[in-house]
């Protein structure tokens, strides 16, 4: 059953808001051990479905991972499978074991791991490739939204925030790690909690350089 919106009153008012928080959010990849509360967890999935989506049929789909041992699992499976990638790559033993350890460490100490998936099962169905792909492609933007809206609401809330985009590369693994439907298809995992320490303050693009005007 679907929940109506807010209504207009409610809405208003937060604009500015909404700019200064976006502005300022960026990419955290360290945090303090401490929980984040359950209250924040649900705002966050709550804003992230209210992103928008191609005929509205909000393909996204959450897997919240706090316990322990279901980060160790999760953060095995895709070891495993980076290490073969890498080992099949040809990269360095070294390289490939520091690597490995890298990718663990953060997930296993990230206080909330997101797992952000997408399900095509109420998308339009179409008999041919071309407008299938762009069916896809829908859902992958929505999806996309909602997880932007959940970094947002990471940081409105004081909390950091960090896409990882580790799962597009191991569906299966994060699939069967987590024991999700067969229909969601891993697109991300955001790492959630306090911040340890700042963001990196990445550059970006002048305005010039990514718009054009006619
Ligand atoms: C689709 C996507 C995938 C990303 N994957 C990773 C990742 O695997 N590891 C990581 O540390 N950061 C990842 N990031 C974060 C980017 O590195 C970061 O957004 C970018 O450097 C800009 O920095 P900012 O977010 O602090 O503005 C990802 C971001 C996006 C949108």
């Amino acid at each position: 059953m679907l929940t109506p919106v807010a209504p207009a009153a409610a809405r208003a008012g937060a604009q500015g808001d909404a700019l200064a928080v976006l502005m300022r959010r960026q990419t955290i990849r360290r945090f303090r051990a401490e929980r984040v509360p359950p209250e924040a967890v649900l705002r966050l999935v709550d804003a992230a479905a209210q992103a928008p989506s191609a005929h509205n049929r909000q393909p996204w789909r959450f897997c919240l991972v706090q316990d322990q041992a279901a980060k160790s699992a999760l953060a095995d499976t895709m070891g495993r499978r980076l290490r073969a990638d890498r080992e099949h790559d040809g990269a360095n033993l070294a390289a490939i074991d520091a690597d490995v350890q890298r990718s663990r460490a953060r997930i296993v100490e990230a206080p909330l791991v997101v797992v952000v998936c997408l399900t095509m099962a109420e998308m339009d169905r179409y008999p041919d490739p071309k407008r299938t792909q762009a069916e896809h492609r829908m859902a992958v933007q929505s999806t996309a939204m909602a997880g932007q809206n959940l970094l947002l609401a990471a940081e409105a809330q004081g909390l950091g925030a960090c896409w990882m985009c580790a799962p597009l590369f191991c569906p299966d693994e994060v699939r069967s790690a987590l024991a999700l439907a067969h229909d969601w298809e891993p697109q991300g995992l955001i790492l959630v909690g306090h911040p340890a320490q700042p963001g990196r303050g990445r550059p970006r693009k002048p305005r010039q350089a990514i718009v054009v005007f006619r």
